[in-house]
């Protein structure tokens, strides 16, 4: 069947007076590649997804902190007000740059609750999020030269700089492992090259974290309104038990 016999019969299915979407054949082949395209596009990511919660045996974000939302985020210091507001924003803006976050501070201030929030956002409107501490990347690398591994480390590289948000936990927590930098170097180096942003988590301050991710990334971090918030308050841990 030609194309304008598909065009032909699609208008006469069509109920009177109903602009048909396509005036000539050239649009719906056209229309038609475009649709092909998408759904490749689709079908890559949903492959590269599912390979990657294989490799990690989960979801995007732990469930731990799947209900985490901007709402159920208690903010009663001005702090916590800031954190807040700029990762509604970020979560809003998403996509409009490639700039990054770092929230650094001390246990239980609520760093992963803000990151899943964001995360959870994004997962609504259909983007593909993975929150994952550096310990178990690290080890997930090391699995990939096992006999049998269920990836390659290039792939694994591939899959996780795809992601339209990847964020990294506990950065610095396994000190005195070189191979750590290196990693993450080219974890955040690749991303931020194909304009893709990075979240980092992590207990130290800047200094520290500068040492071990070195200057380069962290100014690449910082640039295009990417952000560092320091959560500079008691544990939310500890208030809760209380
Ligand atoms: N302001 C807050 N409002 C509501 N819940 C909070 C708040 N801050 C933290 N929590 C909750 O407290 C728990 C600990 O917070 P979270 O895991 O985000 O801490 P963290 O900063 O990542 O700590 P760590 O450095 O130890 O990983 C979580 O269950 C989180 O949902
Ligand atoms: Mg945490």
């Amino acid at each position: 069947m030609s194309m304008l016999d598909v065009m032909r019969r699609l208008q006469a299915a069509m109920p009177a007076g109903t602009q048909p979407k396509f005036k000539n054949a050239e649009e719906l082949m056209a229309w038609q590649l475009e649709q092909g395209r998408i759904d490749s596009q689709r079908i890559a990511e949903q492959n590269r997804l599912t390979r990657l919660q294989k490799v990690l045996g989960r979801s995007g974000i732990q469930e731990l902190h799947q209900s985490c939302t901007f709402d159920n985020y208690n903010a009663e210091l001005p702090g916590q007000r800031h954190a807040l507001e700029k990762s509604k924003a970020y979560a809003n803006r998403f996509g409009s740059g490639f700039g990054g976050f770092i929230f650094s501070g001390g246990c239980g201030t609520g760093k992963n609750h803000l990151a899943a929030a964001i995360g959870n956002q994004l997962l609504s409107s259909g983007k593909s999020v993975l929150v994952v501490t550096v310990p178990d990347l690290m080890m997930r690398f090391r699995e990939t030269y096992q006999d049998g591994a269920k990836t390659t480390e290039a792939k694994l590289m591939d899959d996780l700089c795809n992601v339209d948000l990847l964020v990294l936990d506990d950065i610095g927590v396994q000190r005195g492992n070189t191979n750590e930098g290196v990693v993450l170097f080219q974890i955040v180096d690749r991303r931020l090259a194909s304009k893709k942003s990075v979240g980092m988590l992590t207990n130290l301050d800047a200094p520290a974290l500068r040492e071990l991710l070195g200057e380069r990334i962290m100014d690449r971090m910082t640039m295009d309104s990417g952000m560092w918030i320091n959560f500079d308050w008691a544990s939310y841990r500890r208030k809760v038990k209380s």
